[in-house]
């Protein structure tokens, strides 16, 4: 086995860092008596008529190549879903489907992106996002939320007085991996318009935007931007409909953008599978008894959490408005990897440590409670003597 690692070709690539929550995860490898809520994704498959779908799709044929902004049928599916929950006018024009919402990403920061830019990024945040961005040779600066009065938030003058002449883009992730936040309208508006006067793109990772409990939908950049504005907005099919291993996610761009896409996802992944856009075709247009059945799941799960953290005394936990984490603190711990080590050595139960996603998120452990309640229970039982 090859344990050395050959410094790679580009020092950006040799520079960057395994993700931490793998780590923790690969210390589990062959232990089956493990509770795993360290990975973000629904706990059930893909609902039986989406996966019908793809299935009649394969027997028909349907192997061949496909447009690399994704089949035209989807594209518009995605424009009149997205036009009936934030009362937009897109069309099939500013939608690319892209082949996973972190493929939505890549492409995006290539299209935008140059060597020495600056990012400005809220953090914490899923660690994906700024190492998608320094693959590209971009520098990552970033401004944190803080948990107050028990609810996550950010200053906005902080996230604009850390933009500067060398700023190219304002990376955000709302509703937030790992901690539930959520921009407001009208924070979202104040951004936007920041944006405008520097002349910087937007670029907003919404994929959490259905899995909101006082709301249908997230507040969203889609419902406030125009075809002038430089913005890129990242949505996927993962976490919604249950739809993690598809790997099919989309941006969404103003028109004028959409040829220089096309172009980067022909080099970098010439279209995606028919059935699988088609799959997703089907959980657009019959999808939202399934998203409404799961909020409910995910509600009663941190209602659970909720009350089984308030009685422990060396544990905060800033309510999160949306996603299914649970993302805490404990009084106490300052190295969140040894402490998560130690969780899944002494209880069997897999959290993910909160500096994988960011400095900031040290003394955190994010635990994803899409999972049955009384499995959340048995965890709970099982990690009390750690956390008391
Ligand atoms: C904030 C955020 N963005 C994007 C993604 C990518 O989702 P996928 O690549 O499964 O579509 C994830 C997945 O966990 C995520 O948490």
């Amino acid at each position: 086995m090859l344990t050395m690692r050959i410094r790679a070709t580009r020092p950006t690539v040799h520079a960057l860092q395994p993700s931490l929550i793998r780590k923790v995860a690969n210390t589990a490898i062959g232990r089956s008596d493990i509770i795993p809520l360290w990975f973000g994704e629904p706990d059930r498959p893909t609902p039986r008529f989406i996966r019908d779908a793809a299935k009649d799709a394969i027997d028909e044929g349907q192997t061949f190549y496909q447009p690399n902004l994704g089949i035209v049928e989807l594209r518009q599916a995605l424009a009149t879903y997205t036009n009936k929950l934030y009362s937009t006018e897109l069309s099939a024009d500013n939608i690319a489907v892209t082949p996973s919402g972190m493929t939505a990403l890549s492409v995006a920061l290539q299209c935008v992106v140059s060597q020495g830019d600056t990012l400005v990024i809220v953090s914490p945040v899923w660690p994906n996002l700024p190492s998608a961005a320094e693959i590209l040779g971009a520098r990552i600066k970033r401004v944190s939320i803080k948990a107050v009065d028990n609810q996550w938030r950010l200053d906005l003058d902080e996230l604009f007085d850390a933009c500067d002449n060398k700023t190219g883009a304002i990376m955000v992730n709302s509703p937030n991996n790992p901690t539930g936040w959520m921009l407001e309208d009208d924070e979202q508006r104040r951004i936007l318009e920041f944006c405008r006067e520097r002349n910087i793109w937007l670029i907003a990772d919404e994929v959490y935007n259905r899995i909101v409990y006082d709301r249908l939908c997230a507040p969203s950049f889609i419902d406030k931007v125009t075809e002038e504005d430089k913005y890129l907005i990242i949505n996927s099919f993962s976490k919604s409909w249950a739809m993690t291993g598809w790997r099919l996610g989309w941006i969404t761009a103003p028109r004028s953008l959409l040829s220089s896409i096309e172009m980067v996802a022909e080099y970098n992944f010439s279209s995606i599978f028919a059935p699988t856009q088609i799959a997703g075709i089907t959980a657009l247009q019959e999808g939202e008894a399934f998203i409404c059945a799961s909020i409910e799941r995910y509600r009663a799960a941190l209602n659970a959490l909720t009350a089984a953290f308030a009685q422990l005394p060396r544990v905060t936990f800033p309510q999160p408005r949306a996603t299914f984490y649970a993302f805490f603190e404990v009084d106490g711990v300052s190295d969140s990897f040894a402490f998560a080590v130690d969780v899944l050595n002494k209880t069997g139960v897999g959290l993910a440590p909160g500096a994988a996603f960011g400095p900031n998120g040290e003394g955190y452990l994010r635990l994803c409670y899409a999972a049955d309640v009384a499995l959340l229970g048995r965890a709970l039982d099982q990690m009390t003597p750690l956390l008391n």
